[in-house]
């Protein structure tokens, strides 16, 4: 569904990705595990349309994504853009939620402005979705009344409020106090075993090893190696992949 050909992305003078590789199929989960700084969120923004790159393509189904110039980019470009948003959703490891909106506010908002959806159908659907992340009582509430753990379950529905055909989680629980990690890994887990093709970035091991289809190592800007969470936990084979799992693992 999703593949990735020789992507090459700068910052600056300072090359970032150079020549990247990755397919994804279908209702596949891929966790992009590495050290801080290796090019885990800048390969999932490239995906969704969030970072331009100056080589390589994209393709997600039948769109294509090409490197775009920044500054102007053609209405073809947008509309591409546009349609990547569409078909790929994203949670980032800082919530976003709107503060002034309430929960449904928050699910309901965009199906409504972007997708044409009935206000009625929207409030719907955003209660079936609380309801599927078990905070249907919390329909009114601000985010600020929220805990983080609630918040990014929040940000999780309204991202699926949006009926995306695959979920990029970055760093989800990066920034939630310990005790609100295993909630929010919970939900993930549901949606991952619905079949929604999934990728995430993260540093909870466990999970990784748990959820992933295949687990693909990142290490300065490049995929050092991709295997089952089998060969890359017990059996790694990259040098990098066994430097980086032992300061994570501290063994
Ligand atoms: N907006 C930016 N401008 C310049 N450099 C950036 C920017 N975003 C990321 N980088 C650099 O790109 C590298 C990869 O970053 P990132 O994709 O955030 O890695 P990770 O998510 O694995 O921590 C890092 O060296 C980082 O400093
Ligand atoms: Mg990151």
């Amino acid at each position: 569904m999703i593949t990735v050909r020789d992507l090459h992305k700068m910052y600056g003078d300072q090359a970032l990705f150079r020549g990247i590789n990755l397919s994804i199929r279908k209702g596949e989960v891929v966790v992009c595990i590495g050290p801080s700084g290796s090019g885990k969120s800048t390969f999932l923004r490239c995906i969704n349309g969030l970072e331009f790159f100056e080589k390589g393509e994209i393709d997600i189904d039948d769109i294509a994504l090409h490197s775009i110039n920044r500054i102007r980019p053609s209405k073809e470009d947008m509309e591409t853009l546009r349609k990547i948003r569409l078909k790929v959703g994203m949670v980032f490891q800082q919530f976003n939620l709107f503060p002034h909106m309430t929960v449904l506010e928050n699910i309901a908002e965009a199906p409504v402005k972007v997708l044409g959806m009935a206000k009625s159908g929207a409030d719907e659907l955003a209660r079936s979705l609380l309801k599927r992340i078990n905070l249907a009582g919390k329909v009114n509430n601000y985010p600020a009344e929220l805990s983080g753990g609630e918040q990014q379950r929040v940000a999780i529905a309204r991202a699926l409020a949006m009926r995306p055909e695959a979920m990029l989680f970055d760093e989800p629980t990066s920034s939630l106090d310990p005790e609100m990690v295993g909630e929010v890994l919970s939900v993930i887990k549901d949606l991952v075993n619905e079949g929604l093709t999934t990728i995430i970035a993260t540093h909870e091991m466990d999970f990784a090893r748990d959820v992933a289809g295949r687990v693909v190592v990142f290490d300065q800007g490049e995929i050092v190696e991709i295997g089952s969470p089998d060969d890359i936990f017990t059996n790694p084979s990259a040098d990098r992949t066994k430097l980086f799992l032992s300061r994570v693992l501290k063994r």
